[in-house]
């Protein structure tokens, strides 16, 4: 119990300490109660079992008997995100922004309380959402628009509302996902009514979200928002694709631990160039399950995968990834069987250093 209560897993706790009642309950039935004495006090009930109460409180939507909303009491992002520089600015003012709290209220200035993530899909929104939500040690309850919205309406309104009281009332990160859903589905004719009274209260709360709570949009598709969404929002965060140096970072990431040869690495960064972040993590996912089940060295499979994937790349592209083959201890020729290069342009570039013909 010393060990999980350390790592900071309130709720583990929790779930050892019913488990532990439960056991002694008849040879040491005092103990028990002793037990549960703790588990039901204010403090106990605060921290660990907030997020139980909650989840069990939830809204679920009466024909899909899906939950239109997911608490993570605890959130932990299972990377570290990679960041480019300008969202890294805005993240630490973010977060800063909330440890000054109180000086900025004596200025007359409330913390920054409702942001919209735009961009493509892959590059991070969600994940940006879980790591302030773990940065500041707060609850992530994200309801996901998307499925609200294909959901039953009538019930849908009164379940948002009761989504929305209860993130305000609790100091929570609230992340609506896919907010566009909401837009798209504005002008559609046939459920106007209940829909525009939905979006008119969606707007509202977007408005007058207390300082207290945070609030994080997401969308795949800002064009489709209209403005009047946009201008309610006090921060809109734009997430890029990854540049060059960012692929390299997330690839390396992935592969550090099972490939200890960085002009691989890099020549593989080169590929996956333009990729998202998802859309990185999934291919290398791939080659690394492959690796296992043909029983090859992982190296091989990504080289393979290289050689695959060269006439997809620009020329430049494929001269450098002929020069990590080359300073990998590859010869011109192999060099050129792997990438396709032609021998004449590999001389040319002077890189090789152990070619022995
Ligand atoms: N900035 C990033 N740094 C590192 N990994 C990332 C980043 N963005 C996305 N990923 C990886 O891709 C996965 C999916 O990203 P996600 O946040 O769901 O994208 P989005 O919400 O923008 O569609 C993440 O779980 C993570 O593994
Ligand atoms: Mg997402």
């Amino acid at each position: 119990m010393a060990r999980l209560a350390l790592s900071g897993r309130p709720q583990d706790v929790t779930t050892f300490l019913l488990r532990l009642a439960k056991r002694v309950q008849s040879d040491r039935p005092e103990f028990a109660s002793q037990i549960n004495a703790v588990l039901a006090s204010p403090t106990a009930q605060q921290s660990a079992f907030r997020g139980v109460a909650v989840e069990q409180a939830l809204p679920r939507d009466v024909d899909s008997r899906l939950s239109l909303i997911r608490v993570d009491p605890l959130p932990t992002p299972d990377v570290e995100p990679i960041l480019d520089e300008s969202i890294r600015v805005l993240m630490d003012q973010l977060l800063a922004e909330r440890a000054y709290q109180s000086a900025l209220a004596e200025q007359g200035l409330t913390p920054t309380k409702s942001v919209l993530f735009t961009g493509a899909p892959g590059v991070g929104k969600s994940l940006m959402a879980k790591w302030i939500a773990h940065r500041l040690q707060r609850p992530l309850v994200t309801l996901d628009l998307s499925a609200v919205m294909s959901s039953f309406l009538g019930k849908t309104g009164a379940n948002i509302r009761h989504v929305l009281d209860y993130a305000k009332a609790s100091p929570c990160v609230l992340f609506l996902d896919e907010l566009d859903s909401v837009a798209k589905r504005r002008d559609d004719a046939t459920e106007i009514g209940e829909l525009k009274r939905l979006v008119t209260v969606l707007l509202q709360e977007i408005d007058e979200w207390p300082a207290s709570g945070l609030l994080i949009a997401a969308t795949n598709h800002p064009a489709l928002l209209d403005p009047a969404i946009w201008r309610r929002f006090d921060l809109i965060i734009d997430f890029p694709m990854p540049k060059a140096e960012q692929v390299r970072q997330a690839v390396t990431s992935i592969l550090r631990v099972r490939v200890p040869n960085e002009d691989l690495i890099e020549a593989v960064s080169i590929v996956l160039d333009g990729y998202s972040f998802s859309d990185i993590g999934r291919e290398l996912n791939r080659l690394i399950k492959q690796s296992v089940m043909v029983q090859a060295p992982l190296e091989d499979v990504l080289r393979e995968y290289i050689r695959g994937r060269m006439s997809d790349l620009r020329v430049e592209q494929r001269k450098t990834v002929a020069s990590c083959f080359l300073r990998a201890g590859f010869t011109q020729r192999e060099t050129h069987e792997w990438t396709g290069v032609h021998r004449d342009t590999l001389r040319k570039m002077g890189m090789s250093t152990t070619d022995s013909e």
